[in-house]
């Protein structure tokens, strides 16, 4: 699923209220907890991203990984993730994790988690 910035106008998404845009700098990553899942919230040049925060290795925590491009770093053991769509990229993760849909809305950021 590709994940991308969107006004949150009308419709009827399940919206959750995240974050304010001020709590993420651009080049930021952030950790928040979506219904109990730790999702990986990162704000980049281009946009907003939001993959599953816990790695699918041994759990490391992706919000805190570094990013390049579309590409996020676990911080223990150097798997890769692509944050727009939570693929795998590089092991020793052998699964990819789910990505969310963020919709901006003035300073509000919200999750898609329909
Ligand atoms: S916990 Fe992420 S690569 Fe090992």
């Amino acid at each position: 699923m590709r994940v991308t910035l969107q006004p949150a106008r009308g419709g009827s998404m399940p919206l959750i209220k995240v974050a304010k845009v001020s709590d993420v700098p651009e080049g930021a990553g952030k950790a928040v907890d979506v219904g109990g899942v730790t999702v990986a919230l990162f704000h980049r040049p281009d946009g907003w991203f939001a993959i599953e925060g816990i790695c699918t290795h041994k759990g490391g925590p992706l919000a805190e990984g570094d990013v390049e491009g579309v590409t996020v770093t676990c911080p223990w053991h150097g798997g890769q993730f692509d944050i727009r769509n939570g693929n795998l990229i590089a092991p020793p993760p052998q699964r990819p994790v789910r990505a969310f849909r963020v919709v901006v809305d003035g300073e509000d950021v919200s999750l898609d988690v329909s």
